[in-house]
């Protein structure tokens, strides 16, 4: 049975991974990191164009598989199953290559934790690393010196992946609350953000947020049930830690939601979580959302105790708050700001957090942003939703997407 099954649903241009979990250990947070690092390692190891299986199973499984196949009767924490041997998969003559099939018993990686000493992500990013090595023809098992090689390009490329940068354009996630805002003003039922999202996505956008308040004062709660089948690329649900509004996340499943602090007075959200000093609810938050596979974001101010408290608990991406630096009062308190953002953005990609930022970001200020290249992710709203009341929403899209694209490269 399959308890869960990704295939890139987090990375609309994501490299050919395709992560199947049949093991209850995996929770959405330790998925959305795995699969992460197996996109890492396949550029890292020059197959970005291949395509790889990784399940995640138990000790029974592996102990079976060794059986069969290597008769061997005890379980193992890792077997690799290539598609064509050897030189054989880079000469096919297939649209997408198979490298093949990696089985990892988390049973043995949670034990082998405890031996090593490490967190299971980096237990189960080394046995991907031996996996995905195995696939492409190296085998400790051959000789003394086979296995000094294969050590070595393991260590190599687990380093690799600590200070891995983004090979693409940083995505453009489109926040719609302000097009429900013009609806909610009348009460009726135009615009609509469902409208506005699907033109967001046909103009490049490669995700669409809406935060559905506790007051509801834009977004209503059947916005988010038809974006939750309309959306193509991913729908993150950006809410307060509210007892209601969880129940409606754990109902309707986003593909992720991101937990930001909310205040019934305040016009917009005024700054990051506090991580730190709301730790015990906040991991029970996110602990019921990854058990339900939704990966979870924490909106948090650069601060580098928020990024590591933000992993003590869970968190699959952290959203950098860019508020302070868009609202800078002069150049140098800008640069001040933008310097917080790209340490923390680093410390948390070094950590091995999925890195977003927004928030105030418009089509002056996002260039810096979207030029760091451990952020895959922009949430940006109110900028393109008021461009787009005199350029249109499409353009409005196309020109915030060039902004990024242009950074993202140079
Ligand atoms: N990210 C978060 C967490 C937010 O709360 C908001 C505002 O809803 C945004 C990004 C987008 O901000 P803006 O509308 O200023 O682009």
């Amino acid at each position: 049975m399959f308890l869960n099954q990704r295939r890139n649903a987090l990375c609309a241009d994501a490299m050919p991974v395709t992560i199947i979990s049949r093991h209850a250990g995996m929770d959405a947070a330790l998925l959305a990191r795995a699969e992460n690092m197996a996109e890492r390692l396949l550029v890292l190891s020059g197959r970005s164009k291949f395509q790889v299986n990784i399940v995640f199973t138990g000790d029974e499984e592996l102990q079976q598989l060794n059986q069969h196949y290597r008769s061997r009767p005890e379980p193992t924490n890792v077997l690799s199953f290539p598609f064509m041997e050897g030189a054989a998969a880079s000469l096919a003559k297939l649209p997408i290559k198979e490298l093949g099939d990696i089985i990892i018993s988390v049973d043995r990686a949670e034990a082998e934790t405890l031996l090593f000493g490490e967190s299971l992500h980096r237990r189960l990013s080394w046995l991907m690393v031996h996996g995905l090595l195995h696939l492409l023809g190296y085998d400790h098992e051959k000789s003394a010196e086979d296995a000094d090689i294969m050590y070595a390009k393991e260590q190599e490329l687990l380093r690799q992946t600590d200070t891995f940068r983004r090979t693409k354009m940083a995505h453009l996630a489109i926040n719609v609350d302000h097009v429900a805002t013009i609806r909610q003003a009348r009460g009726i039922t135009e615009p609509d953000p469902v409208t506005a999202a699907a033109i967001c996505e046909l103009a490049g956008a490669e995700g669409i947020v809406v935060h559905l308040r506790e007051d509801r004062r834009h977004i209503q709660d059947r916005d988010v049930r038809i974006l939750r089948e309309t959306v193509q690329t991913k729908l993150n649900l950006e809410m307060g830690a509210a007892r209601e509004i969880i129940a409606i996340a754990l109902d309707i499943v986003p593909d992720m939601v991101t937990l930001v602090p909310e205040k019934r007075a305040e016009l917009t959200t005024e700054g990051g979580l506090d991580i730190v000093g709301q730790k015990k609810k906040l991991a029970q938050t996110v602990a019921r959302m990854n058990k339900s596979n939704i990966p979870v974001s924490l909106f948090i101010d650069p601060d580098l105790e928020q990024v590591k408290a933000s992993l003590d608990i869970g968190a699959t991406f952290v959203e950098l708050h860019t508020g302070t630096y868009a609202d800078a009062a002069d150049e140098k308190e800008r640069d001040r700001q933008f310097e917080l953002i790209r340490v923390a953005a680093e410390e948390a990609h070094l950590l091995g957090l999925r890195v977003n930022a927004g928030h105030g970001l418009n089509y002056t200020n996002t260039a810096a942003i979207a030029a760091l290249d451990c952020i895959e992710e922009l949430s940006i709203g109110h900028a393109i939703i008021s461009r787009a009341v005199f350029s249109g929403l499409d353009k409005a899209v196309r020109d915030m997407r060039a902004i990024i694209e242009r950074a993202s490269y140079y």
